[in-house]
């Protein structure tokens, strides 16, 4: 079976957040179900940069403005068919936002252009790469299932899945004839979206089925308080919509063999741990002290992941002899809060506000415990990483979160399960009581241990969710066949 992704970026060429990490990660969990993955990207100059002579599969005169070319490539395991759109694409730094973070202007036709490429190769564009099924990730590929259902030659099945509702992609009206829609498609069941174009709307309208990254996160959103306006419709989809936890890249991330950390370990030799805390503490400045919980936190720095109430609470880790490892980069009054803390107090509180991937696995390996507490959270990575690394997940039990840290409450202790904390509902009270319902835990250090090797014993990979993929992509074509 083979499947086209589509999808804004990808690890290791391009990554803004955990998007990139499963569209990275997927085509190869795939592999071993016998599903044949190529994935659509836009051309980006880093991804450019990566393509050893790519073949030209089709050239576009005027595509949004300007030729542009399709590539086929292979570059860092990934097949890829890459959208060479100069006009669109080969600007510096971020996919989304130029360097005062504000989004580049034509963002609806860039991702347009992406989307409109995804269903003529649907409709058989390139013969040799011609899918089975095209599979749609979050707004930037919304317009996808849109561009086949108004296109109406030879369509095959979509599935569109939502990372995070929370970007949805809005635009005026006005710019349908651009976008080379039809009059008819803006419609309350096309991509009309309260009296705007709503790329994830279309999407969610338009597509065969629609999955999202976690079983809790798929019961929010259809929910008038998690649905963020579209809860409506996606209650309207009954059935077609599900959700598939995401896994992490096992292979990249793995204690035993991590080249970034200052010392392997696994579950049978943990000595390595003390090394890596070590290191850690001596990373960003704080007192090297073994006894010391160290909380660590790696994110981007937004409203979504609540770190304003841990910035509340901060004096409550402190007060219980703890250290906060924060590394993130994103909005500037997190950033200034934190760094305040940390002159504030020196050796107690250290962060580095950028991005930096070798410093998250190293936080992972350091830290004790990793603190997610979240609003919402889709999936959430960083509590999986965790479970690896034998850090202890302290999270909002929300989302993806909820689904995968069993709390370590009474019931859970007392039958040996228990791999990280949960607290609810999402605000300063319930996460300064289970920060100190983690140092207690912290205390016990038997008990501890024993977390930690429940931890470090979860399947986190993507074995099962690409199985759940494989079986949703047969169903659709079986159905679509049949
Ligand atoms: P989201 O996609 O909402 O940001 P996820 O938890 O799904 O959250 O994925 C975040 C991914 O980005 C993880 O792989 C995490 O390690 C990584 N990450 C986040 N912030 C940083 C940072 N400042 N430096 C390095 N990696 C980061
Ligand atoms: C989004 C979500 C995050 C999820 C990731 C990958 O960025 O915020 O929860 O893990 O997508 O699906």
């Amino acid at each position: 079976l083979k499947v086209l992704a589509v999808v804004s970026e990808i690890y290791p060429l391009v990554k803004t957040g955990g998007l990139a990490d499963v569209a990275g990660a997927l085509p190869g969990a795939l592999a071993t179900e016998d599903i044949a993955v190529t994935t659509l990207i836009p051309g980006y100059p880093a991804v450019m940069a990566e393509l050893k002579k790519p073949e030209v599969v089709h050239t576009f005169p005027g595509l949004f403005g300007h030729d542009a070319r399709l590539l086929k490539a292979h570059a860092k395991g990934l097949d890829l068919l890459v959208l060479d759109a100069p006009h669109l694409f080969n600007r510096p730094g971020n996919p989304y936002v130029d360097g005062d973070g504000r989004d580049w202007m034509d963002n609806p036709l860039r991702f347009a252009a992406l989307s409109r490429v995804a269903a003529e190769i649907g409709q058989g564009l390139v013969p040799r790469l011609t899918p089975d099924v095209i599979h749609a990730h979050d707004w930037q590929t919304g317009l996808t299932a849109a561009y086949m259902r108004y296109d109406e030659r030879v369509a095959i099945p979509t599935v569109m899945t939502v990372h995070n509702l929370a970007f949805q992609g809005q635009y005026g009206r006005d710019l349908l004839p651009a976008l080379g829609l039809p009059a008819r498609a803006y419609a309350v069941d096309g991509v009309e979206y309260y009296g705007t174009i709503g790329f994830l709307k279309a999407g969610l309208q338009l597509s065969d089925r629609i999955t999202t990254v976690s079983p809790t996160y798929a019961a929010e959103i259809r929910t008038g308080e998690g649905g963020m306006g579209l809860d409506g419709l996606l209650r309207s989809r009954g059935n077609a919509v599900s959700g598939i936890l995401n896994g992490i890249d096992t292979a990249v991330w793995n204690p035993a063999t991590d080249t970034s950390i200052a010392a392997p370990y696994d579950l049978a030799k943990m000595a390595g741990r003390a090394v890596n805390k070590k290191a850690l503490q001596q990373r960003l400045g704080l007192d090297v002290d073994p006894n010391a919980l160290i909380f660590g936190v790696v994110s981007r720095l937004s409203w979504q992941k609540g770190l304003d109430l841990l910035l509340d609470r901060l004096p409550v880790i402190l007060g219980s002899g703890g250290q906060l490892a924060l590394l993130g980069s994103g909005e500037p009054w997190l950033a200034n809060g934190f760094g305040g803390a940390t002159t504030l107090h020196r050796g107690r509180v250290g962060m580095i506000n950028g991005y930096d991937e070798g410093l998250a696995h190293l936080i992972q390996a350091g830290s004790d415990v990793i603190l997610v507490p979240s609003r919402f959270e889709p999936c959430g990575l960083t509590q999986l990483c965790a479970l690896r690394y034998g850090a202890l997940p302290l999270v909002s039990r929300v989302g993806g979160l909820a689904d995968t840290v069993i709390d370590a409450n009474e019931v859970a202790l007392a039958a040996g399960v228990g791999t990280g904390v949960q607290f609810n509902p999402v605000n300063g009270d319930a996460l300064e009581s289970a920060i100190l319902r983690t140092a207690n835990l912290w205390r016990d250090r038997p008990a501890w241990k024993r977390m930690q090797k429940n931890a470090m014993k979860t399947d986190v990979s993507w074995t099962r969710p690409a199985a759940a993929y494989a079986r949703l992509y047969r169903e659709l074509v079986a159905g679509h066949a049949g």
